[in-house]
């Protein structure tokens, strides 16, 4: 990667910091979970990569768990054999559930935090990565063990930061104090679900951390799998997610046929009619600015099974200055599941995305 050719172009790709760092990152991202490594491997993994790159996405998502490393390995060799330069790109992945089922392969204590990334970083032939993520809590470790692991891992510089993914508020919360406590290094940001029919946990259990400490968020599938992209509306396709892994996807599939399924595409429905009339945009790009409209969402990791779904889905830039009050009150009206605010007791109301 020291011969580096090609020189990143942000293109009309907004950035924003990641929480309290100084670390800026694409509004839209790519990751690879299903997709790089998985179902595509080969060239196809290079030309959504080139697609995404020259198309102002210069960060990329990974996790040592996805496809027992391999992604890893193909979003690698696919770096280097592209040519970027390795300060153009913000190469993220995630450590928890491992590539192997041994009692020390998987979770987060301190041998397999300190192991797992040094093979992560060395299955994708990198000196470090950018961020490096709890991918999921572990209760079975201390706290402390867990922030001095990742603070090691970044004063060693394998990683420059560390984050977490689906931990509870409570969890984060805990790991910020310890670090403090300890004065060690705590975590930035939060990967978490966020999509029109997910909102809860990022919308109202995270509101005082955004406030408190300044968390940010890297958001995966905001098109809940492809769901909020309509292909779903009447079953599953041949050529889909949900039709190449029927096993993992057991429920989703059995629910589309359910009252709550049938609810869902309803909802997704009278978005599309509201995209295609009001916004003149598909379902697609709707589902997608909507994530990225919100200031808490520091980057909308997307997942892609091929090239056109990178530059398709990127349309949704052009829609985010659509989003008016107006039409994010339609489109409340439409989900009815915006979750309630924190009580405020008789104190001015929070604004319309939990902030003060
Ligand atoms: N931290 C975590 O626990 C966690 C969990 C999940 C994901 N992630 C990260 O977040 C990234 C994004 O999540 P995700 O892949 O679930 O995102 P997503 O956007 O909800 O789903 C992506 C899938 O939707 C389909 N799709 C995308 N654009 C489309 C379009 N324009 N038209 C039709 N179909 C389209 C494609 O699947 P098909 O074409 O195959 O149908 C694609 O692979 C992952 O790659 C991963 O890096 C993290």
């Amino acid at each position: 990667m020291s011969n580096a050719q090609v020189t990143f172009d942000p293109k009309n790709m907004p950035f924003r910091r990641l929480g309290p760092s100084g670390l800026r990152v694409p509004l839209f991202s790519l990751g690879s979970w299903l997709t790089l490594g998985g179902t595509v491997v080969g060239d196809p993994v290079k030309e959504i990569i080139k697609v995404a790159f020259e198309n102002g996405i210069n960060m990329f998502d990974t996790a040592e768990g996805y496809a027992k490393g391999r992604s890893e390995i193909e979003m690698g060799r696919v770096i280097r054999e592209l040519g970027y330069r390795r300060s153009d790109l913000v190469i993220t992945t995630k450590l928890f559930f491992g590539t192997r089922p041994g009692p020390n392969d998987t979770g987060l204590s301190r041998k397999h935090i300190i192991e797992g990334t040094q093979e992560s970083i060395a299955r994708l032939g990198l000196d470090y990565v950018d961020v490096i993520f709890a991918h999921r809590p572990d209760y079975s470790t201390p706290m402390e063990e867990i922030v001095r692991a990742f603070n090691y891992v970044i004063e060693k510089g394998w990683a420059f930061y560390w984050a977490t993914s689906e931990w509870s508020a409570r969890d984060i919360e805990e790991a910020y104090h310890v670090a403090d406590k300890l004065n060690l290094i705590g975590p930035i940001a939060e990967q978490c679900q966020h999509h029109m029919l997910h909102r809860e946990r990022p919308e109202k259990e995270y509101a005082p951390l955004y406030k408190k400490y300044a968390i940010g968020t890297t958001v995966w599938s905001a098109l809940a799998s492809g769901l909020l992209t309509g292909k779903y509306n009447n079953g599953v396709p041949e050529k889909s997610r949900l039709a190449a892994h029927p096993d993992f996807f057991k429920e989703t599939i059995k629910n589309l046929d359910g009252e709550e399924g049938r609810e869902k595409i309803r909802k997704i429905q009278e978005l599309t009619k509201l995209a295609e009339t009001d916004l003149g945009c598909s379902m697609t790009q709707l589902a997608l600015a909507w994530v990225a409209r919100n200031p808490n969402t520091s980057t909308v990791i997307l997942g892609a099974s091929k090239p056109e779904q990178v530059v398709e889905n990127l349309k949704a830039l052009e829609v985010i200055p659509k989003l008016t009050p107006e039409i994010l009150d339609k489109i409340d009206d439409i989900l009815k599941n915006k979750p309630a605010p924190i009580p405020s007791f008789g104190r001015p109301p929070l604004d319309r995305f939990g902030r003060t």
